[in-house]
């Protein structure tokens, strides 16, 4: 998608050579001054009550006087909010579209924050107008390609306008590769998706095997992995805006291809959708495409440990005892709580960065989908100023997240008779007692786990990927960038 910045005055606007023209109306219309067409177009629509009060209400004009483009739709845009600004857009665009349109116009300039629009306008353009093609090429015209947006005052908007374009192209990646089905999203695949980045600027990428993986010492990840005969990979990014000793932010990606839940096997309806268990591992490739276009000034490493969960002769069995890299030892009670046993070795394997932060990311827990549904994301951390730096981000990119506690009575079901823990303890607090399993894994590091079971992916007629949470995580590394870097080494003695 091609997204343009103009500065436009109403006027400017309606002799834009485009097919179809948006205009962002705010609550305050009725008032507006000037006597250009456009702007008296829209005061008469608002004063007449023709164009409805309410966030997203549209009203579609054909061949509107004075106005170049063949279709006008002005909608409401309420108080001119980034998450009015969004709903709006995407009211507007799905009353634009038809056939031919392939140039749209989206005139922020009523708004009084017209700048912080232009991301959210982005934004909406591209989720909206999205099309997965990779196993579906007749869905490969996307009709809507070009898109210029106009504010006051373009110079003020640019950074918007790059935030904006990067995070949808994140988004677009991370969509279209947790769209994939498993057998066009092996864990090789993801590697070579990450080895495609690593042709970036900044990015590295290296990718490890079997061989590599059991020379580390992974046998938590080895154990899920040896029920498939699709080989193992453990995907490891580095982009670098930063100072070499600047202490990294540690992104690690729960990539599942396709989990059946191993030999305590999933019911059959609705496993299709565990193709989308890697929804961690997408978001990690696409906040690294993010990255690339953004180049913000922070060190980023991505680890994804990804393989499938399936159940062979080789199959992990429920008792097996295995250990992991951390040298803890674990019984498999149920080999379906498979993602907290690779992300436990990649967590021990993040630690040799000597990271200012570890985020992982993972469709984790069905509890995590009952407790919180697919409005926000679950979000657990060991310190209180990472987990508000998330919360945060989450707020202002619109892709919000709500805390859940890591009291250590949660752990108390974990205990095994016959290893240093269980992987799964009872049903009560299943999003949490996933999260302290995590936690036995990364020692005093600044740490926080997303669980995105309710959020990466829509079931039912939109059943597809969100490509969330991408627009959070490079939120808050964009905010990193914007605040002093510690020392790799300071990070390492904060820790006692
Ligand atoms: N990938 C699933 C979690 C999941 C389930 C996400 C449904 C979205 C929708 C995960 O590997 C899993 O199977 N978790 C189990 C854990 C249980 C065995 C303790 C679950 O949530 O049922
Ligand atoms: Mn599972
Ligand atoms: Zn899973």
């Amino acid at each position: 998608m091609d997204f343009e910045l103009k500065s436009l005055s109403p006027s400017l606007a309606a002799s834009l050579v485009v097919d179809a023209l948006i205009v962002l109306v705010p609550d305050s219309a009725a008032q507006v001054k000037g006597d250009d067409a456009l702007t008296a177009l829209v005061r008469d629509a608002s004063r007449r009550g023709d164009l409805e009060a309410g966030t997203g209400k549209t009203l579609f004009i054909y061949r509107a006087s004075g106005v170049k483009a063949a279709r006008t739709v002005l909608v409401r845009a309420g108080d001119g909010s980034q998450a009015a600004v969004r709903k709006a857009v995407t009211a507007a665009v799905s009353a634009a579209k038809a056939p031919g349109v392939r140039k749209l116009g989206v005139l922020l300039s009523l708004l009084d924050d017209d700048v912080s629009a232009v991301r959210a306008a982005v934004a909406a353009v591209s989720e909206c107008t999205y099309a997965y093609v990779t196993t579906k090429p007749s869905a490969k015209a996307r009709e809507i390609k070009q898109v210029v947006v106009g504010v006051r005052e373009a110079a003020a908007a640019r950074e918007s306008m790059k935030m904006g374009r990067a995070v949808s192209a994140g988004v677009e990646l991370a969509r279209e590769w947790a769209n994939r089905p498993a057998n066009h999203a092996t864990p090789s695949h993801l590697a070579d998706a990450a080895r495609k980045l690593g042709r970036l600027p900044r990015i590295k990428t290296e990718v490890l095997g079997p061989k590599e993986v059991a020379a580390l010492g992974m046998g938590a990840f080895m154990a899920v992995a040896q029920g498939s005969s699709q080989p193992l990979r453990f995907i490891v990014m580095k982009y670098q805006g930063a100072a070499k000793d600047s202490a990294p932010a540690v992104l690690v990606g729960k990539g599942i291809t396709f989990d059946t839940g191993g030999i305590s096997i999933k019911p059959a309806a609705e496993m299709d959708e565990m193709k989308f268990d890697m929804g961690g591992a997408a978001s990690v490739l696409g906040t690294f495409a993010a990255l690339a276009e953004l180049q913000p000034a922070v060190n980023v490493v991505g680890l994804i440990p990804a393989c499938e969960n399936m159940p062979d002769g080789s199959a992990i069995k429920p008792g097996d005892v295995v250990t992991s890299m951390s040298g803890q030892t674990i019984e498999i009670l149920n080999t379906d709580a498979e993602g907290r046993l690779i992300l436990s070795d990649a967590l021990t394997y993040a630690a040799r960065f000597k990271p200012r932060s570890v985020i992982d990311i993972a469709t984790l827990t069905g509890a995590c989908v009952i407790a919180l549904g697919a409005v926000r994301s679950g979000l657990f951390a060991n310190r209180s100023d990472l987990a508000e730096s998330l919360q945060m981000a989450g707020e202002r990119a619109l892709d919000p997240c709500w805390r859940l506690p890591l009291d250590d009575e949660y752990a108390e079901g974990l205990k095994s008779n016959f290893a240093d823990m269980g992987n799964v303890a009872g049903r009560a607090a299943g999003a949490v007692t996933a999260a302290k399993f995590l936690q036995k894994f990364v020692g005093d590091l600044p740490w926080a786990h997303l669980d995105i079971a309710g959020t990466a992916w829509k079931s039912g007629a939109a059943k597809g990927s969100t490509g969330r949470p991408v627009p959070l995580l490079v939120q808050y590394l964009a905010d990193l960038a914007d605040a002093p870097a510690p020392k790799a080494k300071s990070a390492a003695r904060r820790r006692a």
